[in-house]
């Protein structure tokens, strides 16, 4: 049986938490965007910095193997926390921005020519759309897109014709803006049928489920650590291996060769050969942490309790402001996550935002870097509240309670 997840103990462990604005504690529903850090990650980034902090990989003193072994711990971690075959696999890269460029980039340059085809979803974030617009503007690749049904799933219907011929498909396994959780192994499986390869775009999934991704059977999954109690500044590529072993480099410098010449050079092994120069040491240790933290909660857990809080948001929000509110994406959570993006009376987001940080209720309003989507939702921006593992039900309930006053303040202005 899955442990249940007590969020006000796991609050304690968040610093960020016991600071009050103008006397009220800080409603944290930003998550989507990037997460709060617990002491666990704080404590260890601090004392690497303090007692082990020095350069890895080149040089042979002690304190530098020190620093090479917590940076390659951190990367043992991670390929454990997804169920990696081999650490090697394991890109460290500043961001999921820059995995998803990397795959575009290399993967892509190297395996798609004028007229290929690249499939993407109509609820993709920007990060996976424009490296394939920049690709397909060099290249004269064809994007085609994957629809959406009227609940904010994917709609799979034409699955079949779109990737008819395609060389990737790439898609998010958990849309920023509908919360939507997408059957990521169904959809690795339609592109192998058809012969393309999968690439996953995880960054709203792994902080929030288990991620297995040799379960998935996918090719390459992309992945940030700031939205998963780690910090920002380190962002994770995790890729097959035969597929990592024949690309060229993304990046060329320094710690990404075994020798340079004056007439060219050799890259290095994996996963060297994609983290050119100093890479984030310090955000390694980090991240490492960060995994140890989530593992110690356990993921089914947090999946667990973020279904609870979702539930209750879906209830007590349908039922406390019936027409008021337009919640985008699934209404059944077993297929979503606890992001909502939502309309409010037609406050436009932004004000809706500001009049709730009145009440310290953090939400984040916009276009949530998913323009294509936002234009087929209707809604040129939507505020979105994002739950975690350190938010409950009280909180949704302060949520509701700042909506309440916005209507106030806004039918008292109209
Ligand atoms: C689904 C999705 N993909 C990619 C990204 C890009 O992440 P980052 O800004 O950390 O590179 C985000 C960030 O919000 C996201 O939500």
């Amino acid at each position: 049986m899955t442990a249940a997840l007590d969020a006000l103990a796991i609050r304690k462990h968040f610093p960020i938490f016991d600071r009050e604005i103008d006397g009220q504690p800080i409603v944290y529903l930003d998550s989507a965007n990037t997460s709060q850090k617990p002491r666990e990650v704080i404590d260890a980034m601090s004392s690497f910095m303090e007692t082990a902090y020095a350069p890895i990989n080149r040089s042979a003193y002690r304190l530098a193997a020190e620093a090479t072994d917590a940076y390659e711990g951190a990367r043992a971690k991670v390929r454990r926390f997804i169920n990696a075959p081999h650490a090697r696999e394991v890109v460290f890269t500043k961001n999921a921005t820059e995995s998803l460029n990397l795959v575009a980039s290399s993967w892509g340059r190297t395996n798609l020519r004028t007229g290929d085809v690249v499939v993407l979803t109509h609820m993709e974030h920007h990060a996976n759309i424009v490296p394939w617009h920049m690709l397909a503007a060099e290249r004269g690749i064809e994007l085609r897109w994957v629809p959406l049904t009227v609940d904010g799933q994917l709609d799979l219907t034409e699955l079949p014709a779109l990737l008819d011929g395609a060389k990737a498909f790439s898609f998010t396994a958990m849309s920023n803006v509908l919360g939507t959780i997408t059957p990521v192994r169904q959809l690795c499986d339609a592109a192998h049928a058809a012969g393309a390869i999968a690439i996953v775009d995880a960054c709203q999934y792994v902080p929030h489920n288990v991620t297995d991704v040799q379960a998935w059977d996918a090719d390459f999954v992309a992945f940030s650590s700031h939205k998963m109690v780690g910090p920002s500044g380190i962002g994770v590529l995790w890729g097959r291996e035969e597929l990592l072993d024949a690309m060229p480099p993304f990046l060329g410098g320094g710690n990404m060769i075994v020798d340079v010449r004056l007439d060219g050079y050799t890259p290095a092994e994996l996963p060297a050969k994609f983290e050119a120069g100093t890479p984030p040491i310090t955000e390694a240790v980090g991240l490492g942490a960060a995994v140890d933290f989530l593992e110690s909660i356990g993921m089914p857990s947090v999946r667990q309790h973020e279904l609870a809080v979702a539930g209750y948001a879906l209830r007590t929000l349908t039922e406390r402001f019936g027409d008021d509110i337009t919640i985008h994406g699934p209404t059944d959570v077993e297929v979503r996550g606890a992001t909502f993006s939502f309309g409010f009376r037609g406050i436009h987001p932004h004000d809706l935002s500001q009049v709730l940080d009145q009440r310290n209720v953090c939400v984040r309003a916009g276009h949530h870097c998913a323009k294509p989507l936002m234009k087929i939702l209707g809604a040129p921006a939507t505020a979105r509240a994002s739950f975690y593992l350190y938010n409950d039900e009280s909180e949704v309930d302060l949520l509701a309670d700042a909506l309440d006053s916005a209507t106030d303040i806004f039918d008292f202005l109209t």
